[in-house]
């Protein structure tokens, strides 16, 4: 008996850990992201404006792990053809990079004049796109707004939509020809907790009002795009949202309650406006119930009623997992975490990284793909960002490992729970400036030598694999499967 148990275990975890050996459907997208801040560089070249990230490097140097900057980051700005070259390598369908608003518009305002070398460095790039056969999926703010944002603290208030909308209808208008996804804005929810941060006067309040004003935000241009461009120009529009899995760490009713209670924190929080076309009650409870309960602001009908069902596809963002347990002591103060009221814990099974929010948990891949079936309905999910993190290789085969297990759960996903997803996308083309982390966070699938003035691109292991992937749509026997170039 004792034999037989162990061996059960055994082969429960060798299951468990089995890579799907089911081919990606035909109609399945493959991409590679970044975003345009963190490759770009050129901050101040050819009439670009300053942005919210220009601004927080230069004066923050310390919120920075190596207080590091983009000024020249990866210099994309002069290798698209570089670039692209690359792209053609992986063989992917689809491209996802995001576009510098004060690059196009240096002031942020179309009043404050069209940079005209802004737009022809994205229009050369779509063009070369194009003759490349690889789509594009163009993020109109990839957290850089223009500095005015944060000068003016526009995220307190409306004054920011119109100049969001009359960018979006410019980008629209010189680019839309040739932009088969648009995706309004990167990560609203951590743009409004991690990226704004350093900016608020009162965080548990201007969170809430920042991810507002983004949303009436995504709602207007998503009407904008239908009225007057849909039509002609054919594109689907969604958001990028973010959320990890949260797991309840044991089976008691606070602790799946906390699971999903941060669920709806970090993913319900966008998607619910912008799907029901209201917040989360969970949320809205969880607010009222604080010592500070009226900081989230509320939704007018008319709002409510414009606000939802205003996504084409559901947008991904995911990586990791945390178990969680219900936060004894969540109605002691007004901040984000406390509303949200949970401690993370970390399974011991899971590898760690680098980075202390990213673990390497495939399994909740599917688990998260599952849950936002049931919470927003079988809409076709396209996975936006995923990827893994070191500090500088070569030989990445955790990369591989990391990207082979989270494939197979989203193949678990389509195969076995029939959930509708219809692309995937990782983070990163390349090494690049990781936000708080600077350059000590490399995600990409090449690593780029910044000591180097060329910023020459080096194919990592990671890049045979991901293209023997792409190009058998199938998981297995793709392993050391090392291309430099
Ligand atoms: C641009 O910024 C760099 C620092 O990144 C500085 O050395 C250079 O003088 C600036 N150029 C212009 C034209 O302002
Ligand atoms: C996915 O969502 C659809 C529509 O709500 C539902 O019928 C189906 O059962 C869901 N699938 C899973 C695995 O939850
Ligand atoms: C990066 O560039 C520097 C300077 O050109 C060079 O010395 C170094 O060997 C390069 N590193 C790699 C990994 O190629």
């Amino acid at each position: 008996m004792r034999v037989a148990v162990v061996f059960s275990i055994f082969l429960t975890i060798r299951v468990a850990n089995t890579i799907s050996d089911k081919f990606f459907p035909p109609d399945f997208v493959f991409g590679v992201s970044t975003s345009a801040y963190q490759i770009e560089g050129a901050w101040n070249l050819s009439g670009k404006g300053e942005s919210m990230l220009d601004y927080l490097s230069h004066t923050y140097p310390n919120s920075i792990t190596d207080r590091s900057n983009g000024d020249i980051a990866c210099d994309s700005y002069h290798k698209i053809d570089e670039d692209i070259e690359m792209l053609k390598h992986l063989g992917v369908n689809f491209y996802r990079f995001s576009l510098s608003w004060s690059r196009i518009l240096p002031t942020g305002s179309i009043e404050g004049g069209v940079n005209l070398a802004g737009v022809k460095y994205y229009s050369d790039m779509l063009d070369k796109l194009k003759a490349a056969k690889i789509d594009a999926m163009v993020t109109l703010v990839h957290f850089d707004v223009p500095i005015g944002f944060i000068k003016e603290k526009m995220f307190r208030t409306e004054k920011l939509n119109q100049m969001f909308v009359d960018y979006a209808r410019l980008a629209f208008n010189l680019f839309g020809d040739r932009v088969k996804y648009w995706l309004t804005i990167n990560e609203p929810a951590g743009f409004s907790k991690d990226e704004m941060r350093t900016f608020y006067t009162d965080r548990g309040r201007d969170v809430y009002l920042t991810a507002h004003n983004i949303i009436k935000c995504h709602a207007a241009i998503y009407h904008l795009y239908n009225k007057e461009f849909r039509e002609q120009q054919g594109g689907k529009l969604s958001i990028a949202l973010n959320t990890d899995w949260y797991e309840p760490a044991s089976d008691s009713k606070e602790d799946i309650e906390a699971a999903e209670r941060a669920l709806m924190f970090e993913f319900g929080w966008i998607a619910h406006p912008l799907i029901y076309g209201d917040y989360p009650e969970i949320m809205k409870k969880a607010i009222a119930s604080s010592p500070s309960p009226l900081r989230l602001p509320v939704f007018t009908y008319e709002e409510k009623e414009t606000i939802k069902d205003t996504v084409d596809f559901i947008a991904l963002n995911h990586y990791s997992s945390f178990l969680t347990t219900n936060d004894p002591n969540k109605d002691v103060d007004r901040t984000f975490d406390k509303d949200i009221g949970i401690l993370k814990t970390l399974d011991p099974s899971w590898e760690t990284t680098i980075l202390d929010w990213l673990h390497v948990a495939p399994s909740g891949m599917r688990k998260v793909l599952n849950w936002i079936n049931k919470t927003y309905g079988n809409k076709p999910i396209l996975i936006t960002e995923n990827g893994y993190v070191e500090g500088g290789t070569l030989k990445d085969d955790r990369r591989i490992n990391y990207l082979q297990t989270y494939l197979s759960s989203v193949l678990d996903a389509i195969y076995i729970d029939n959930i509708n997803v219809i692309g995937y996308s990782t983070w990163s083309l390349m090494d690049n400036w990781e936000l708080y982390s600077g350059y000590s966070a490399k995600f990409g699938l090449y690593y780029v030598n910044f000591t180097s003035p060329n910023r020459e691109r080096i194919a990592k292991d990671s890049v045979g694999f991901y293209k023997n992937v792409l190009e058998s749509r199938h998981l297995v026997n793709n392993r050391n499967a090392g291309n430099h170039v």
